[in-house]
């Protein structure tokens, strides 16, 4: 049984990819913050006969709480064969270029790429005793330069009132490239699950948590998608793939 780890997993898409991938088989540990929203998650499952999952405390922007949270995984297994890093935040307004503050940088990096790189060097040790190891790390098209830079892309006008989500998320990409560089034997997925209601948004856009956990889960199982690649759920086209 192929064992997931999911970061912020207990609500939004993190919840949904792992419900998903319960229900196809796959033993799921629920990276949570909270003990007790984990816990709310876990029983969420089992209500629904979804018993192969367990929590794991963490918080990707504590350098403790993520070693701790290794430490634990060690205990419960050898090896993970899959990592999702699903956590994200957008920060605090105001985010445009004159406006934005350094602090407010800082808190939004802290979570959307220092915290990702936290837990892939924490874990890294056992996703490389997988035979076939694979990090998704869950981004945005709001983090493309060529979209963000073209008047033409539909949100253009918002993106710019989140720049420092979007300057985190294009950080995030440029990262994930060299992890991908620096682990030629390694899956590596970067995925815009699309526009999606859940908290982050306040539940605004167009798509729901279980679409956008579609795409996450078939990233997965469809070994023929190709990896090292930008994908958007965003874009129509038959490849998907985003620009950087
Ligand atoms: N929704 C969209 O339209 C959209 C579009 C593009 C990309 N994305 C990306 O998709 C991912 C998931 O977003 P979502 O919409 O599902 O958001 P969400 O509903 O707000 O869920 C975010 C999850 O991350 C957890 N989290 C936040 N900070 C954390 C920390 N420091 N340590 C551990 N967990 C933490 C939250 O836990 P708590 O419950 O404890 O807060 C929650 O479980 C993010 O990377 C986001 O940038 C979303």
């Amino acid at each position: 049984m192929k064992k997931v780890f999911i970061t912020g997993a207990n609500k939004g898409i993190g919840f949904a990819t792992a419900k998903q991938l319960l229900q196809k088989g796959f033993y799921v540990y629920l990276g949570c913050r909270s003990q007790e929203r984990g816990l709310h998650a876990l029983e969420q499952l089992r209500s629904e006969g979804l018993t192969n999952a367990e929590i794991l405390q963490i918080d990707i922007t504590n350098d403790e709480s993520v070693k701790n949270a290794r430490t634990e995984l060690g205990k419960k297994a050898e090896k993970i064969d899959i990592l999702i890093n699903n956590v994200g935040i957008t920060g605090n307004m105001p985010q445009d270029a004159l406006s934005a503050t350094v602090s407010e940088f800082e808190k939004v990096f802290d979570t959307n790429l220092y915290g990702t790189l936290r837990v892939v060097q924490s874990f890294k040790d056992l996703l490389v005793k997988s035979e076939e190891p694979h990090i998704i790390n869950i981004s945005s098209s709001i983090g493309s330069l060529t979209l963000h830079s073209a008047r033409s892309w539909k949100y253009y006008e918002n993106a710019n009132l989140f720049m420092i989500y979007a300057v985190s998320k294009a950080a995030l990409n440029m990262y994930s490239i060299s992890l991908g560089n620096q682990l030629p034997k390694f899956r590596i997925n970067l995925i815009d699950p699309g526009f999606i209601r859940t908290d982050l948004t306040n539940n605004q856009g167009n798509g729901t948590p279980d679409e956008a956990a579609n795409t996450i889960v078939k990233t997965i199982l469809d070994k023929s998608i190709p990896t090292r690649k930008f994908v958007s759920e965003d874009n129509n086209s038959e490849t998907q793939e985003c620009p950087w």
